[in-house]
């Protein structure tokens, strides 16, 4: 086959993302303090916390659809929550124990393992299966386990001979409890992004839990020691004309091997498959004929300062109509720390920015110089790694089982696209290293806001509101003790109800509690789109909407003008009593 033409190989990467300084506002809006922080255990911002007996290690969050049920995954052992008792004190909630059994904590030690530390069950996976299944996997003493939970009595499922019903987790779950890894249900099947071995050095994307199970092929590199960080699932065939798939991407870092100037360069990417991938019929069987991958760009404006290592990444889909509005907001650190502090920084990416990387130029590699081009010569049809669309299909090609064979032999080594996606930095954090994030839409009294919530390496929440060009970060509470990083975060937003785990517990936070704000002026100068000046309070405006809507409440979450919209009548009945409402 022809060679791309020989371009010169790519700048390394702090030079190229100079590129960005002329795409990007200047950075001076970029950076925002807390307005104002709270210590553990401030009574102004009281929110409750649940921990039980001697299990640690509490990582994994699941609401029920109804939202009244919180499951969390801890060390050795699972629990169902009740989210309006248990996090009481004293109040009730179920538990179930989930060890490994001895046997395996005994070949895990003898192995060379720690014990204590590693030779236990670490609850990774918790999904919803089924109405009356969820599916858990644990590291199972460096030996990965799955099993089925049955939520009508909380107990694991079992044969018909009466012992639990255990599947091999590897490929699902790492065997290391500090891998990161992540996992997802579509349509009863599981997609998971893992490493899958003792060793922890043989990384897949793969589908289980299926008839047809389908993974990255290892022998050609698709992955570079990845840690996986984030996983969704986007219903792409809804209205789409080209007949197009829906698609399951994967977020992580990796050793980017297109660097050749910088070893053990980490970059971020995004990688994405279609549902409907079956395979190859002769040449990549059960292997996916759609992996492709993209680097995901977030950089510091000015001087192209690097955010390369992806921590976190939420989906934000306001629009369950249209999937094509879906954004996608990632908190980055840097492999390159400059000065004592470990900063961090948010950048968001639209799907559009996605769906051009995916739809551009192929990179491919010289084998025996390693450098990597840009392909610039004709592809063949149909579309290496594109979904089964129905151009396709008018070639008699239903499924990828009937790819063309130079299909598949191109896609074998060209899995990495050209260009990179492109975001836009929102904060940047020199005070705090940013570990989760989750993001609530929230209509205000005049318009709709993106808050922020993420959560940090020292055990505090950030909430920030995004507003144009800046973000402004509301608050800061501290919700576990400095030495406990939140390891994840769950929002309910009908309940209006924000979950946090860490290895020594949950909690569980309103989104907002106005009341801390006492005065018209502090109401205003908060910028919390929860919240607007009732005349005699400052009040959660969800909880009051035909109030809110009927009577002239106010809020002002860009300009936060106290002095001109608080110095009105209605502002200064505060001082007479609160009227009906
Ligand atoms: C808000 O804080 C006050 C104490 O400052 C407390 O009495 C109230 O219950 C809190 N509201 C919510 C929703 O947490
Ligand atoms: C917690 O303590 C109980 C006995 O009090 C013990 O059976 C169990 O193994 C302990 N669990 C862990 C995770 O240490
Ligand atoms: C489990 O929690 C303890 C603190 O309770 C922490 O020191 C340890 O690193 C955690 N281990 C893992 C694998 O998360
Ligand atoms: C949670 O507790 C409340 C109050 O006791 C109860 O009414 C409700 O049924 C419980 N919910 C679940 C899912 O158990
Ligand atoms: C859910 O999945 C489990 C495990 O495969 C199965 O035993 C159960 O019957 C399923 N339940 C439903 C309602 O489909
Ligand atoms: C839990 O419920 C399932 C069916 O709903 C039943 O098969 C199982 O035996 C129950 N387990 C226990 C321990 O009661
Ligand atoms: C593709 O599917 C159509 C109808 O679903 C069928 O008529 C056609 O024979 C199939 N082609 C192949 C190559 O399987
Ligand atoms: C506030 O109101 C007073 C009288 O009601 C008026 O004199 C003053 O100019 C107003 N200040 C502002 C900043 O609008």
């Amino acid at each position: 086959m022809a060679r791309g033409s020989p371009l010169p190989p790519p700048p390394p990467p702090p030079p190229l993302l100079l590129l960005l300084l002329l795409l990007l506002p200047p950075p001076a809006t970029l950076t925002s303090s807390p307005r104002i922080s709270l210590p553990l255990g401030s009574e102004k911002r009281p929110f409750l916390s649940f921990q039980a007996g001697n299990i640690s290690n509490y990582t994994a969050l699941l609401l029920s659809r109804d939202g009244k049920t919180l499951y969390v995954g801890a060390r050795e052992a699972l629990f169902a929550l009740n989210s309006s008792v248990s996090f009481l004190p004293g109040g009730e909630y179920q538990e179930l124990l989930w060890s490994a059994d001895a046997e395996r904590k005994q070949q895990c030690s003898f192995k060379g393992k720690d014990p204590q530390r590693d030779c236990q069950n670490y609850i990774k996976i918790l999904l919803p299966l089924n109405s009356s299944h969820l599916y858990v996997c644990g590291t199972g003493a460096f030996s990965p386990l799955c099993t089925y939970v049955n939520v009508e009595n909380f107990t694991l499922a079992q044969d018909r001979a009466g012992s639990i019903l255990l599947e091999d987790g590897k490929g699902r779950c790492p065997f290391d409890p500090n891998f990161k890894s992540t996992a997802l249900v579509v349509d009863g099947e599981l997609y998971t992004g893992t490493v899958s071995n003792f060793q922890g050095n043989d990384p897949a994307i793969s589908r289980s839990q299926t008839l047809r199970p389908t993974k990255t092929e290892s022998s050609l590199n698709w992955l570079q020691d990845p840690a996986f960080v984030a996983s969704a699932y986007i219903p792409e065939s809804l209205g789409s004309v080209e007949g197009d798939d829906d698609k399951i991407y994967f977020f992580f870092s990796e050793t980017g091997q297109e660097f050749e100037f910088f070893d053990n360069t980490i970059v971020s990417r995004i990688a994405r498959i279609c549902k409907g991938d079956k395979g190859g019929e002769r040449i990549l069987q059960q292997r996916w004929t759609s992996f492709l991958k993209a680097q995901l760009l977030c950089s510091r404006p000015d001087d192209g300062f690097p955010f390369n290592v992806l921590q976190d990444v939420f989906m934000l889909s306001p629009n369950p109509e249209d999937w094509r509005d879906t954004l996608f907001y990632g908190v980055f650190t840097s492999q390159w720390h400059r000065g004592t502090t470990e900063g961090s920084a948010i950048c968001v990416f639209t799907m559009k920015d996605v769906h051009r990387a995916f739809s551009g130029l192929y990179k491919e590699v010289n084998r025996e110089t390693q450098q990597w081009y840009t392909v610039t010569y004709p592809v063949p049809t149909p579309r290496p790694g594109a979904c089964i669309t129905n151009s396709a299909r008018e070639k008699k090609i239903n499924s990828s089982l009937q790819l063309p064979d130079r299909v598949l032999n191109f896609l074998k080594d060209h899995f990495l696209m050209d260009s990179q996606v492109r975001s836009r930095l929102l904060l940047l954090q020199p005070q705090a290293r940013y570990q989760r994030v989750a993001v609530h839409r929230v209509p205000g009294l005049h318009h709709t806001y993106d808050v922020l919530f993420l959560g940090t390496g020292d055990g505090r929440l950030h909430k920030a509101v995004s507003v144009g060009p800046k973000v402004h970060i509301i608050e800061e509470l501290q919700i576990f003790s400095p030495g406990q990083p939140v390891q994840n975060l769950l929002l309910d937003p009908d309940r209006g109800l924000l979950y946090a785990a860490s290895h020594a517990g949950v909690v569980q936070v309103p989104v907002a509690n106005c009341s801390l704000y006492r005065s018209c002026g502090d109401c205003l100068l908060s910028r919390d789109p929860y919240c607007a000046w009732s005349g005699s309070s400052c009040r959660h405006i969800s909880l009051y909407p035909r109030e809110a809507a009927s009577r002239p409440w106010i809020q002002d979450i860009e300009g936060a003008n106290a002095r001109g919209l608080c110095n009105t009548s209605l502002a200064k009945a505060r001082i007479s009593l609160p009227t009906v409402l």
